[in-house]
């Protein structure tokens, strides 16, 4: 039966096993915060098979739809899971966790995650905050079980943790829009580590060092969290949104696959907040592909269909917003100012919000 150790050879072989993080990571058994029933499949007669993906370096989903029933066939948004182990390891990296800290763990989720913290640092020095109640109740009961004790609250992590602050360290594991001034006041002087983004793009860590309340951070990484439950992107399937209408109609001399590549994606959505996209590929073996993109109030969509070989593009945009036409514009912004890679951006966060910018912290683009 695949074991623990199986996972700890797994992070060792990948070059993701931190060392001041292999004791936590052998000690702390995943199995007692992965129920034999979640999304991966009802496991209850097969152990094997659970064993298998509870030692896997995957995330495991363990709610969709904030634990609501589900329609048949209905769309299922991935709520609360715990995390790739790698991933959760390469955020610690990130944080740079010493011994003694105190640290506040935003979105509990199994409760995993904060085991590990707690057996490096005790459970006096972990605080974590879920906002699900069912998540919390859950996580506590894995967490009592395996023998840990953090303070497990139940809360919207934007705000914090007051009463157990200040804190060396922040990590947070869903994706969040804006660094809450709340975490500034509460770790004056230490470091925060959370998936950032906006509807457009949500695939990067933000580390922030913060001192004396002002923050300075930089962007890394390719995670793919879930979204802090209070801010969510848009999400769902196209025939969720798109129900036969027609759009006006033009073309585009950019192939659509370009504008959704890591670095300008990240600068475009510094900018477009609050729309999404869904790349579609033709099930032929065309090559052909369509890119949707969507308003967050689902107003406005726009698509762009992409055939190889091709020097222009067919381009359609419904709604009051011209959603290729904000993309594109953006787009043509992130070249003219020199195609800048993510690491050229930086944020800073002080009690007048977060401006993100570009090479110098005094050439704020947003
Ligand atoms: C990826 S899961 C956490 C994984 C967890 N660290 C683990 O190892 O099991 C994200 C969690 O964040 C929670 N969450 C979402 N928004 C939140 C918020 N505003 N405050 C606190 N928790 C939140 C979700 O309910 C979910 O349980």
């Amino acid at each position: 039966m695949t074991t623990q150790q199986h996972l700890v050879q797994l992070l060792e072989d990948k070059g993701a096993l931190l060392p001041e993080w292999r004791g936590a990571v052998a000690a702390v058994d995943r199995a007692r915060f992965i129920p034999e029933v979640f999304e991966g499949g009802n496991f209850t007669e097969d152990p094997g098979h659970w064993a298998e993906a509870v030692y896997a370096d995957a995330p495991l989903v363990t709610q969709v739809n904030d634990g609501k029933p589900v329609k048949e066939d209905g769309f299922k948004l991935s709520t609360s899971s715990s995390s790739m182990p790698s991933i959760m390891l390469e955020m610690l990296g990130l944080l740079q966790v010493g011994e003694g800290h105190r640290v506040l763990e935003i979105g509990t989720g199994t409760g995993y995650h904060a085991a590990w913290l707690c057996h490096r640092l005790g459970d006096a020095n972990v605080t974590s905050v879920e906002i699900d109640p069912a998540v919390l109740t859950a996580a506590s009961t894995n967490l009592q079980e395996a023998g840990y004790r953090p303070a497990a609250v139940l809360g919207d992590g934007r705000h914090g943790h007051a009463p157990n602050a200040p804190y060396d360290r922040i990590i947070c594991t869903c994706t969040m829009r804006h660094v809450p001034q709340a975490w500034l006041e509460q770790c004056p002087d230490g470091r925060i580590v959370t998936p950032w983004g906006s509807s457009f793009f949500g695939g990067s860590f933000v580390t922030v060092d913060v001192t004396a309340g002002t923050g300075r951070g930089s962007f890394s990484g390719d995670p793919a969290f879930m979204w802090d439950r209070t801010q969510r992107a848009g999400a769902g399937r196209v025939s969720d949104y798109f129900h036969g209408e027609e759009g006006v109609k033009g073309l585009t001399d950019i192939a659509p696959q370009h504008v959704i590549q890591d670095d300008p994606a990240f600068f475009i959505g510094i900018h477009l907040t609050d729309a999404w996209y869904r790349w579609c590929e033709a099930d032929d073996d065309s090559g052909e592909a369509t890119l949707w993109f969507f308003a967050d109030d689902g107003k406005s969509w726009a698509t762009v269909e992409y055939a190889p070989g091709q020097e222009e593009y067919e381009v359609e945009q419904y709604g009051p917003r011209g959603l290729w036409d904000e993309v594109r514009s953006l787009f043509l912004r992130w070249h003219a100012l020199g195609r800048p890679e993510r690491s050229h951006f930086g944020l800073t966060v002080d009690q007048c919000g977060q401006q993100v910018w570009l090479d110098e912290p005094l050439n704020v683009l947003y």
